[in-house]
């Protein structure tokens, strides 16, 4: 017999004598971060950057196979004894020394998990985390000028890129109400003093929000630059429509936090049959909003309809998709996202 096949031998003993916990349980005990065990890191600090953002550094565990700059990683964190998930922009260099990576979060009023991030974290806790992903990045080849556009929260994968990459050209408009609440505004300002950023800042507590034709005024060669942008839907959207308008619309690259909800409709009363819930929903919140405030198990990851990390079946009824709303109704084998469809009508969720 291999050493292989002994090695596996003994492990199956052993997980029949340590029955219901598994040996991986037990190791998971004492060594959380080690290689084989589910993806988990440990935040080793968080710091404050404003008033309510701050930089969580997490250690990931061995299975982490690294990013590229601007990609974001989803994140399970424990709030209140239930598992969360979201997702966070990498913040860290992809060289950064020491192995760790560093997400930026800003706390939003109500929000369970950014403010519980922010606020009240402590240093060595654990959570399960993700490889990382998106197509936010950067290409191989490097363009000759760039345009960062971004808005709050919404430097954040920008950040990543801005430590990753230098370019010989680039400019940032950043949107935020006030200097106070730039994030990581010392180091783009030591970056404009080094003259590697051209930085245009906009106050939109005294400025009002900006008027996305503006740009002709703030970088008159904005067409001509390979765009990367990031904030709020009503930043996104006028961008969107303003590079499609000059034809440009394939410089634009755009990463959203949340989804962009256009279509509602009447709501119905929802059954989470395996958890025997019945609640009633409009027909503007996801099911997975309803799911979670009526204390049923609802698996997540990005919230806005692009991880898939969501998927459930239906097993009666119809809900609608909030971003087309298109509507999909139960057939065998019928799965929806519940990040973004709401009930159209009465309807049974399988969970
Ligand atoms: C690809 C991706 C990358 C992201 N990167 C970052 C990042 O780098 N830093 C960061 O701070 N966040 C980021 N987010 C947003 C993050 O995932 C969470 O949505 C955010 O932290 C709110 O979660 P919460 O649990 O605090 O709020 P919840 O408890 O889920 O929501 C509370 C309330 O706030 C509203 N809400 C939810 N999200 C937002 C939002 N983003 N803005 C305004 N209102 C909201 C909800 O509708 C609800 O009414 C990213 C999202 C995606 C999809
Ligand atoms: S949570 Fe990511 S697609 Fe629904």
């Amino acid at each position: 017999m291999t050493s292989a096949a002994l090695r596996s031998r003994a492990w199956k003993l052993l997980e029949m004598v340590t029955t219901p916990l598994l040996p991986s349980d037990y190791l998971d005990l004492v060594s959380p971060l080690r290689a084989g065990a589910d993806l988990r890191g440990r935040i080793e600090a968080v710091h404050p950057e404003t008033s309510d953002a701050a930089t969580v550094v997490i250690k990931p565990g061995r299975g982490w196979r690294g990013h590229t700059a601007g990609q974001y990683v989803r994140i399970g964190v424990d709030v209140d004894g239930v598992r969360l998930w979201r997702a966070y922009s990498i913040t860290s260099p992809t060289n950064r020394q020491d192995g760790r990576v560093t997400i930026t979060v800003k706390a939003i009023p109500d929000g369970k998990v950014s403010t519980h991030l922010v606020r009240s974290t402590k240093p060595g806790t654990l959570i399960q985390l993700d490889q990382a992903t998106g197509d936010f990045v950067l290409p191989q080849a490097k363009p000759a000028k760039v345009l960062y556009l971004t808005a709050g929260s919404g430097i954040t994968p920008v950040m990543g890129m801005l430590r990753d990459i230098e370019f010989d050209d680039v400019v940032m408009v950043h949107c935020a109400p006030q200097p106070q609440d730039v994030i990581f505004r010392d180091e783009i300002h030591d970056l404009v003093a080094d003259k590697k950023l051209r930085l245009t800042e906009v106050h939109t507590d005294a400025d009002g929000m900006l008027d996305i034709a503006r740009l002709d005024e703030l970088v008159p060669d904005w067409a001509e630059r390979e765009t990367w942008a990031c904030g709020p839907a009503g930043l996104l959207d006028a961008a969107e429509e303003h590079w499609a308008g000059h034809g440009v619309q394939e410089r634009l690259h755009t990463e959203r936090f949340r989804p962009s909800i256009v279509v509602a409709g009447d709501g119905g009363e929802v059954t989470f049959s395996a958890t025997g819930k019945t609640v009633d929903a409009d027909g503007a919140t996801p099911l997975l909003d309803i799911g979670e405030e009526a204390g049923v198990l609802m698996p997540s990851g990005c919230r806005m309809g692009i991880c898939f990390g969501c998927v459930t079946p239906l097993r009666a009824g119809a809900v609608r998709d909030l971003r087309t709303g298109e509507i999909t109704e139960a057939e065998p084998g019928a799965l929806i996202q519940t990040c973004v469809s709401a009930a159209a009508g009465p309807c049974d969720i399988e969970r």
